[in-house]
């Protein structure tokens, strides 16, 4: 096999853009984040750039408790992906999926049809879901424990693979004169009989023009990244620096080992956060307009809740106190372990560290201009601690539109990136190997500091 040369690349969209301050901007889209046409415009602008994927992540609730909530989730992604379907030809459509809350007979279903519906160009992105408030929109009274919520994803996982791939396209086949529609004998229940779920199948929909939507996973903990190495093409991942992305890849290397398959590449797509200029004043300029606005009760609300601790009475000002170890925090890992390496990095008071987490939360960050952006780019990609990023413009469209028009033609320049798309599927795009198929795919790289 030749090596993988080309970076692949998504962009989550989320509200006005990832900095929590975008919808203060002047010229923000604020007034039109209740209109699909807002983003299928932003789909465009990412397909005009030949992305990979539009990707949504998803919080099934709103609680509104102070005037500057962002109602971010508006559209169920699932439906905003499908009005999406329809002006775009190529880019991928990825759809986050709580396993915590979702039936995987509707879920696969919906995936199915909306795979169907755009030749080939969905994927999923499993979690298990982060707070209570969703929980209680769900019958329960709170979340249940990482270790459950996990149990209940793997079984999860399980069931939508044999319904994703529950019957043939090909078992499909009309013949008037014959009075034949389908191959019947063929189309066989599923009848899996579990913990959390029971469900007889299959599908009303036959599997997809991809062979199977692409599967993605979030989560860091080690439940997380075990779940991913079991049945994800590709994780969408948080590393503020280097180092963390050399952890998380040598753990997800680890994990892959103790599955006792033939060894497969699990594609790793970090979180970015790119702020843009032609010059590196520019840039700067274009965090600090942003930082100046942002809205602090919110900050420290969502800081707070993070880290599992009321920082509201913390000094603006000075130093943030040291937090306790990793080991004795219930909450969810991935974050928290970020905010850490943070605060032993930079050692920031308050208002910094809102500043560094107040656009994605700790996920790496580049400020600068094109050619120094993509130098940080191209050495994690070819240290293969990346294969990819998932992309969160600190604004929309502006953050996307910079990116598109600086970074990617120099990513071009330097042979990383395609010039057009060469697939019609995002399995294709992601230059992932077939279901069923346990081809290693290339790997760059050797994980190691240089
Ligand atoms: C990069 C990243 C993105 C995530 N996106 C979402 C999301 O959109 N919706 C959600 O409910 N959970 C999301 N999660 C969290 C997952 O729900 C995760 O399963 C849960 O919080 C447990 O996380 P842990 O494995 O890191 O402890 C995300 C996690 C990470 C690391």
């Amino acid at each position: 096999m030749t090596p993988a040369k080309l970076l692949n690349l998504g962009v989550l969209i989320y509200g006005c853009g990832h900095h929590q301050a975008a919808w203060m901007m002047p010229e923000s889209s604020i007034e039109l984040i209740g209109n699909v046409t807002y983003y299928q415009e932003l789909a465009r602008i990412a397909e005009s750039g030949f992305l990979d994927a539009v990707f949504f992540a998803d919080n099934q609730s709103f609680p509104a408790t102070t005037s500057t909530e962002i109602p971010a989730f508006w559209f169920d992604p699932m439906i905003n992906l499908t009005a999406i379907s329809q002006v775009t030809n190529r880019i991928g459509l990825v759809s986050t999926i709580s396993s915590t809350f979702s039936n995987p007979f509707t879920a696969s279903r919906q995936l199915l049809s909306l795979d169907h519906i755009s030749k080939g160009r969905v994927g999923w992105n499993l979690v298990t879901s982060m707070s209570d408030w969703e929980a209680e929109n769900h019958g329960m009274d709170h979340l249940p424990s990482r270790e459950r919520r996990y149990q209940k994803a793997d079984e999860f996982a399980e069931v939508m693979d044999k319904l994703l791939l529950s019957w043939n396209r090909g078992d499909f086949s009309p013949n008037r004169s014959a009075n034949h529609l389908i191959n019947e004998q063929n189309i066989e229940p599923i009848d899996h009989v579990g913990t959390y779920f029971k469900v007889k199948g299959p599908s009303t929909t036959p599997s997809s023009p991809q062979g199977k939507p692409v599967a993605m996973q979030a989560g860091a903990s080690d439940q997380g990244i075990e779940l991913a190495a079991k049945y994800a093409d590709a994780v969408y991942s948080v590393s503020w620096n280097l180092k963390q992305a050399m952890e998380y890849r040598n753990r997800l290397e680890q994990h892959l080992v103790k599955q006792n398959k033939p060894i497969r590449h699990v594609k790793i797509f970090p979180g970015l956060v790119t702020y843009i200029g032609r010059t590196k004043e520019e840039a700067y300029s274009k965090k600090l307009e942003l930082d100046k606005r942002l809205p602090l009760e919110n900050a420290i609300k969502q800081l707070s809740y993070f880290i599992g601790e009321d920082c509201s009475k913390w000094e603006l000002d000075e130093r943030v106190p040291s937090l306790p170890p990793i080991d004795s925090f219930t909450g969810p890992v991935g974050r928290y372990k970020t905010i850490l390496e943070i605060v032993h990095d930079k050692e920031p008071t308050l208002r910094e560290l809102l500043g560094y987490i107040s656009a994605g939360g700790g996920h790496l960050t580049l400020i600068g201009t094109p050619e120094e952006i993509v130098d940080e780019m191209e050495r994690w990609f070819n240290l293969g601690v990346a294969d990819g990023f998932n992309l969160m413009p600190p604004t929309l469209p502006s953050g996307l539109k910079d990116f598109v028009e600086l970074i990617i033609p120099e990513l071009q320049k330097r042979g990383i990136f395609r010039k057009g798309y060469e697939g019609a599927t995002l399995r294709e795009h992601l230059d992932l190997v077939p279901p069923g198929s346990r081809d290693r795919s290339p790997q760059r790289g050797n994980y190691e500091e240089e």
